[in-house]
């Protein structure tokens, strides 16, 4: 089979998970990458073997040998990266968040539709062994009705090696860049994601956001706690994120956050223990139910089998047209949760995520 040859716009932090989904792979192949920042991009270069490098996103665009792109770059450049991609005829994975407001959003679903070629929104945590494992518990009826889910969101502090890079966080705490919110919109849409995912569409939410300053006088939107309820049902969520300055987190990926999640059904129950980081020595997966405990021990839960997954399954669906999630829409609708939750939480009263245009 001819690999699918992709190239990746921004080549930051994170693109070191990508590829990873690139790695003796048979299906796709890094083949060009884009970033405006030389060195960095000299660097790629060399790392994994690469060219050709350009510092002009269009030039890789009028590449005629590649046929798809990752977006990876700072927020404010996605839906115009996105939408100038599929015009140029490749099919387009973004990064999370699909845009920054929900017009732009409506704008790049539209002209995914009329250029015929796929756009799928990259949130890794869908494709998070346990968590593929958990929805798949869940949708065979093993813990019978859903009736709520509970996310717990942790933020701390790594080891000696772990150095915030400077320009890694400017951009995010830069609304104009970032889209505002570090933690319900930049790391908060991985969970919001898995709210609508595991449970259904949102009817309403109700949120209470504390914005404070932090250093270089950036505002961190966290402690937050919110509650919804789903559309189809008297099904509930909630959701709780702390940055707890003294807790030390570890992580593989020097990410010092990671989460914890418990569904609840009408006969037991499903927690999945961890996913962006290794907080603590617990099973990934436990499920309860019928006087029995399961521990889920075995099962792959390295964050970075979530970006292998993800990449392959885009490339996976460009050759045989299976949708890759997320879809458009849902990349929408996760926005649309998200600034919902923080309109409740600046207007204190419940907001529907329609009310989000
Ligand atoms: N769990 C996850 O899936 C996860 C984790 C971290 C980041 N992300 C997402 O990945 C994306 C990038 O995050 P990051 O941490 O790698 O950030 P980063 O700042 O490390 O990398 C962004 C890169 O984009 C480059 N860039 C900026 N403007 C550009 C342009 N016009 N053309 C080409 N390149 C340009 C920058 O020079 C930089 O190297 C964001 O969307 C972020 O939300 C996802």
């Amino acid at each position: 089979m001819t690999k699918l040859k992709v190239g990746f716009i921004g080549t930051g932090a994170i693109t070191d998970l990508h590829y990873l989904g690139y790695k003796d792979s048979d299906l796709v192949e890094l083949s060009a990458i884009c970033d405006t920042d030389a060195d960095l991009l000299e660097k790629r270069s060399k790392q994994w073997n690469v060219k050709p490098a350009y510092t002009d996103y269009r030039d890789l665009l009028s590449n005629e040998d590649i046929d798809a792109v990752e977006v990876i770059t700072p927020h404010h450049l996605h839906a115009e990266i996105g939408k100038a991609a599929l015009k140029a005829g490749k099919h387009v994975s973004i990064q999370k968040p699909m845009a920054i407001n929900i017009p732009d959003c409506d704008d790049l679903i539209d002209t995914a539709e009329r250029s015929g070629k796929l756009l799928r929104i990259f949130e890794n945590f869908r494709y998070y062994p346990p968590m593929v494992k958990a929805k798949q518990l869940l949708d065979e009826g093993s813990i019978g009705e859903p009736l709520s889910i509970r996310i717990k969101v942790v933020q701390g502090v790594g080891g000696d090696d772990w150095e915030i890079p400077y320009r890694r966080w400017k951009w995010r705490f830069d609304p104009a860049q970032g889209g505002e919110g570090r933690v319900i919109l930049d790391y908060g849409y991985h969970h919001f994601s898995l709210a609508i995912w595991f449970m259904g569409e949102i009817e309403k939410v109700k949120a209470w956001i504390t914005n404070r300053t932090i250093q270089n006088g950036w505002i961190l939107d966290s402690p937050a706690v919110a509650m919804w309820k789903y559309k189809d049902a008297d099904k509930y969520g909630n959701y709780e994120a702390m940055t707890s300055d003294n807790l030390f987190v570890p992580s593989k990926y020097g990410r010092p956050e990671d989460e914890w999640i418990e569904l609840s059904g009408s006969k037991g129950f499903i927690w999945i223990n961890r996913c962006t980081s290794e907080l603590m020595d617990r099973a990934p997966l436990v499920m309860y139910r019928d006087g029995e405990t399961t521990e889920f021990k075995d099962i792959d839960s390295d964050w970075g089998s979530s970006f292998v997954s993800g990449v392959r399954d885009f490339a996976a669906a460009i050759n045989d047209g299976h949708t890759s999630t997320l879809t458009g829409q849902e990349g929408k609708a996760v926005l649309q949760f998200c600034r919902a939750l923080q309109l409740s939480a600046k207007e204190n009263r419940e907001v529907r995520p329609e009310e989000i245009l």
